[in-house]
C-alpha cells in the first residue's frame, strides 16, 4: 500500500462540507500553482474589473469593494517585488491570490467570488494571456520580415542555384529566396490575427457553467478587459479550448517554417556549400575539432518545432474526448501553452538575429550555378521561341544536349556551335545569350519571378505589406 501523508486541514475556500484534508500526493496532482503564477497579472486584471463592475451594478458595497481593490493593488507590488508567498496547498493562482486578499482584507475579501467561479475566472485570465501571446508573435514576426527584407534588398540581383529535389534547377536571385520565407511568415502573422479575432470574447460571469442569478454586466467586464464582447454561451465559455490549440496550431505551423529557414542556414553554412557565413554571435566550436563552427542556434530552431508541434498535440489529446464542460484535465493546458509560447519567441528571436548577422557569400553563390546544367530550362524555352519547335520536341532536344556536356565534361555554354549542331541543326550563335545564368534570372520578369528587376518591386511591396 502506498504510503502517504494526510493533512490534518480541511481547504479553507471549500471547507464547509470537507472535513478532512487531501493527501499529499493529491495535492501534488492537483496543484498547478507552480506554473500557473505566470498568470497573476491577468488574474488581477481580471479581478479588477470583476470587482468594479460588482460595485456599479450594487452587488457589492463600495466599502467592500474599494478594500477588494487596495487588497488586489497590493497582491500585485508582493509578487512583483518577490515578497509573495505561493502556498502549494493552495492548489492555483486564483486561490493563493484570493486567501491573500482575505489575509489583507479580512471577510470582505470572500465578496470578490461573487457572481463567477474559478472555472470562468482561469477562462478569462488564459484567454487574456493567449491573446498577449498573439501580439508578441506578430511584433516578433514584423521583426523577422523586415531582416528579411533589408537581405532581400541587398542580394536582388545574388545569382543562386535554386532547387527542386535539392538538385540545381533554375538560377535564381538570393533576394527571391528571402522573400519566398517574407510570405510564409506574412501568412503566419495572418494566422495569429486571426486566432486573436476569435477568441476576442470574454468569459468572465459565464460563472461555474450555467450563468448565475447574480445580476451582472458582462458587457461592462468584456469592454474593460479589451474584448470585443462577452462570449454567447456560458457552457461554451468554460469549456472551450481553442483560442489556445489555435494559438499553438498557428504557431506550429509557422515554426515549421523557421525549422526549414533554419534547415537551410544549417546547409548553407557548411563548407561544401558555404554560401552564408554565421558570426560568433550564434554558433558554438567544438571541443575536439578546431576547425568547426557549429550552426547550433539555426540547429535549435529545427529541433524546438518539434517542441511546439509536441504542446499542440498535447492539448489536442487532452481536450479530445472531454464532455461538457469545464474537467479537471484541462489544467493541463497551460503548461503546454506556456512552453509553446516561449519556445516560439526564443526561435523567432534567434532566427532574426541569426538573419540579421549571416554574412552572404555571393561568389560563391553564383559559382556554384555552374554545375548542374542550370539553364538548361532556358535553352529549351530559346528553342521554342527562336526555333518555333513544340516545348516537348525541344525538351528532347535540350536533354541530349546536357548528355553531350556530361560526356565532355562541360556545362552547356562550354559546348561549341558545331557540337550542338550535331543534335539539332538549326541551332545559331544567338543560343549562347541564354546560356548565362546572369540573362537567365533577368528574363525572368513575369509577376513574381526572380528577375532582379522584379524583386526590387516586391521588396517595394513589402515594406509597406509589413505594416
Ligand atoms: N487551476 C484550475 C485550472 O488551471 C482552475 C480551475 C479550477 N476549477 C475547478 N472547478 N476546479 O484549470
Amino acid at each position: 500500500m502506498t504510503d502517504y501523508k494526510q493533512s490534518e486541514q480541511a481547504n479553507s475556500l471549500w471547507g464547509g462540507r470537507f472535513k478532512g484534508g487531501v493527501s499529499d500526493i493529491m495535492e501534488k496532482i492537483n496543484a498547478s500553482i507552480d506554473f500557473d503564477k505566470v498568470l497573476y497579472r491577468q488574474d488581477i486584471k481580471g479581478s479588477i474589473e470583476h470587482c468594479k463592475m460588482l460595485i456599479t451594478k450594487d452587488i457589492i458595497s463600495e466599502p467592500d469593494g474599494e478594500a477588494i481593490l487596495g487588497g488586489l493593488a497590493q497582491i500585485k507590488k508582493e509578487i512583483e517585488s518577490g515578497d509573495f508567498n505561493f502556498d502549494v496547498t493552495l492548489e492555483d493562482i486564483h486561490m493563493n491570490i484570493e486567501h491573500r486578499l482575505s489575509e489583507i482584507i479580512g471577510q470582505a475579501a470572500g465578496r470578490l467570488h461573487t457572481g463567477r467561479s474559478r472555472n470562468d475566472q482561469v477562462a478569462v485570465d488564459f484567454k487574456l494571456y493567449v491573446r498577449d501571446a498573439c501580439d508578441q508573435a506578430d511584433e516578433a514576426l514584423k521583426g523577422l520580415q523586415l531582416a528579411l527584407i533589408n537581405v532581400a534588398k541587398e542580394n536582388a540581383d545574388t545569382i543562386m542555384p535554386g532547387f527542386t529535389h535539392l538538385q540545381s534547377a533554375q538560377p535564381v536571385t538570393f533576394g527571391h529566396h528571402m522573400l519566398a520565407y517574407f510570405e510564409m511568415f506574412t501568412r503566419d502573422r495572418s494566422r495569429f490575427a486571426d486566432a486573436r479575432k476569435r477568441l476576442n470574447e470574454c468569459p468572465l460571469g459565464a460563472a461555474a457553467l450555467a450563468g448565475t442569478s447574480f445580476a451582472i454586466d458582462r458587457q461592462q467586464t468584456a469592454r474593460a478587459l479589451g474584448f470585443d464582447r462577452p462570449t454567447y454561451n456560458s457552457m461554451d465559455s468554460v469549456a472551450d479550448r481553442d483560442f489556445a490549440l489555435e494559438f499553438m496550431a498557428a504557431a506550429s505551423i509557422s515554426a515549421i517554417h523557421v525549422s526549414r529557414l533554419a534547415e537551410e542556414l544549417v546547409m548553407w553554412s557548411c563548407a561544401q556549400f558555404n554560401y552564408i557565413s554565421m558570426s560568433d554571435s550564434f554558433t558554438t566550436g567544438s571541443s575536439i575539432m578546431p576547425q568547426k563552427r557549429n550552426p547550433d542556434a539555426a540547429e535549435l530552431c529545427r529541433g524546438k518545432s518539434g517542441r511546439i508541434i509536441g504542446s499542440l498535440n498535447s492539448l489536442l489529446v487532452t481536450m479530445k474526448g472531454l464532455a461538457l464542460t469545464f474537467s479537471k484535465d484541462m489544467q493541463e493546458d497551460k503548461e503546454a501553452t506556456f512552453d509553446a509560447v516561449e519556445t516560439y519567441a526564443l526561435i523567432i528571436a534567434a532566427l532574426t538575429g541569426m538573419i540579421e548577422d549571416m554574412k552572404v557569400n555571393k561568389e560563391q553563390m553564383l559559382a556554384s550555378t555552374n554545375k548542374g546544367f542550370i539553364t538548361a530550362t532556358d535553352l529549351a524555352d530559346w528553342i521554342v521561341r527562336v526555333l518555333g519547335l513544340p516545348f516537348r520536341k525541344a525538351h528532347h532536344i535540350t536533354g541530349s544536349l546536357v548528355a553531350l556536356a556530361e560526356k565532355k565534361g562541360c556545362d552547356l555554354d562550354g559546348l561549341t556551335l558545331q557540337e550542338m549542331q550535331t543534335i539539332e541543326s538549326l541551332i545559331n550563335d544567338d543560343v549562347f545569350n541564354v546560356l548565362s545564368v546572369e540573362n537567365s534570372v533577368a528574363s525572368r520578369v513575369s509577376y513574381g519571378g526572380t528577375a532582379p528587376s522584379e524583386v526590387l518591386k516586391q521588396v517595394a511591396v513589402a515594406l509597406k505589406r509589413v505594416g
